[in-house]
C-alpha cells in the first residue's frame, strides 16, 4: 500500500469527529489515587508505580461499541516486569466477563518492549497476540485505538490496524456485543508474568493524552441493556474491516508479530482454529 492509500485510510477513519474525554470528570481512579496525577484541565494523566504501589482508573461511562482513542507514553528503560495498559472490560467481574486488551509490556531496553493483544468473551480468553514496537514508545505518544462495532473489533497503533476479531456466523465463535464495557488504564508489577522488577529504577510511570471516543453510552434497566446507538445507530455501526486494512494487518503480522496463540498447539482448539482461519 502507497503512503497516499495511508493517508486516505485515516482521512475516512478520522473524519467523524471524536470527543474528548476528560480525565477529571469522566475517569475515576480506582486503586494508587496518591500515584496518579491529572492536569488542571483534564487532558493529561500521570500514572507512577514504586514498591508501595501502582494505579488504575476506569471511565464512568459504560459503553456499547465505539472508537476509543488514547495517546499513550510509556517507562523509559529499564522497566521489565511493568506492564502499562488500556483496555476495555466489562464492569461486571463475573465468569462471562468481556475485555479487549492493550497491554504494554516493559523490557530492558525500549526494543524489547511488547506489544500485548487478548480478546476475552464470555469469560474465555487465551487469544493472545503480540507484537514488537514499530518505533520507541517511551521517546513519545502514540496513539492506541480500539474499533468495536457489532461485526468486529479492530486494534490500531498509529491508525494502523494490527488486529482484527470478528464476530462470524458460526455461533460456536464467541464475540463480544451482548453487554457493555468501560475503558481501563493502569500501571503495575507483572513480576509474576513478566519478570523481576529492578526497583531500583522506580519510580517508573506512564502517561496518558487525547483520550478520544466516538461510542454509544450504554445504560442498564434491569437486565435489558439499552444504548443511545439503539436509538440512533451512528453511520460507523455497520462499518466492515476494508481489504486494504486487512493488507495492513498482515503486513504487521508479518513484520512485528512475535507471538500468536493461532500458532500455538497448545492454546489452539477445534473451534479456535476457525475464528482463526477467519482473522485477519
Ligand atoms: C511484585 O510482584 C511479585 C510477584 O507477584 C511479588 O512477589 C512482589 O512482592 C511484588 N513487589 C511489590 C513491591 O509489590
Ligand atoms: C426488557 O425487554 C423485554 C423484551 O424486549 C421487554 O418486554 C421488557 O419490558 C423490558 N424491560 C424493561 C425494564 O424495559
Amino acid at each position: 500500500m502507497n503512503l497516499f492509500m495511508s493517508f486516505l485510510l485515516l482521512f475516512l477513519l478520522y473524519t467523524d469527529k471524536l470527543a474528548g474525554l476528560n480525565f477529571n470528570t469522566d475517569v475515576t481512579v480506582t486503586w494508587g489515587q496518591s500515584h496518579v496525577a491529572k492536569s488542571r484541565n483534564g487532558e493529561e494523566m500521570e500514572f507512577k508505580m514504586d514498591q508501595y504501589s501502582g494505579a488504575s482508573a476506569q471511565t464512568n461511562a459504560d459503553f456499547l461499541f465505539g472508537r476509543f482513542d488514547m495517546r499513550v507514553k510509556l517507562n523509559s528503560p529499564d522497566s521489565t516486569g511493568t506492564i502499562t495498559t488500556f483496555y476495555l472490560h466489562s464492569p461486571n467481574r463475573d465468569l462471562w466477563w468481556d475485555e479487549a486488551d492493550f497491554e504494554f509490556i516493559g523490557g530492558s531496553s525500549t526494543a524489547d518492549y511488547k506489544i500485548h493483544t487478548n480478546l476475552i468473551t464470555d469469560g474465555i480468553g487465551n487469544r493472545e497476540q503480540q507484537f514488537r514496537f514499530p518505533f520507541d514508545p517511551a521517546s513519545n505518544y502514540h496513539t492506541y485505538s480500539f474499533f468495536w462495532t457489532p461485526q468486529q473489533i479492530i486494534w490500531y497503533v498509529d491508525g494502523i490496524p494490527i488486529r482484527v476479531y470478528r464476530k462470524l456466523s458460526d455461533s460456536r465463535i464467541l464475540y463480544p456485543d451482548k453487554q457493555p464495557m468501560k475503558v481501563y488504564t493502569s500501571l503495575w508489577n507483572s513480576t509474576a508474568w513478566t519478570g523481576e522488577v529492578n526497583w531500583k529504577n522506580a519510580p517508573f510511570s506512564a502517561h496518558y493524552r487525547n483520550f478520544y471516543v466516538n461510542a454509544c453510552v450504554a445504560w442498564r434497566d434491569g437486565s435489558n441493556v439499552s444504548s443511545n446507538c439503539k436509538i440512533v445507530p451512528p453511520f460507523w455501526f455497520t462499518y466492515k474491516l476494508l481489504p486494504l486494512e486487512r493488507d495492513m494487518i498482515i503486513r504487521m503480522r508479518e513484520q512485528y508479530m512475535t507471538y500468536d496463540y493461532c500458532n500455538d498447539k497448545e492454546k489452539v482448539t477445534d473451534v479456535t482454529s476457525i475464528e482463526c482461519a477467519n482473522n485477519p
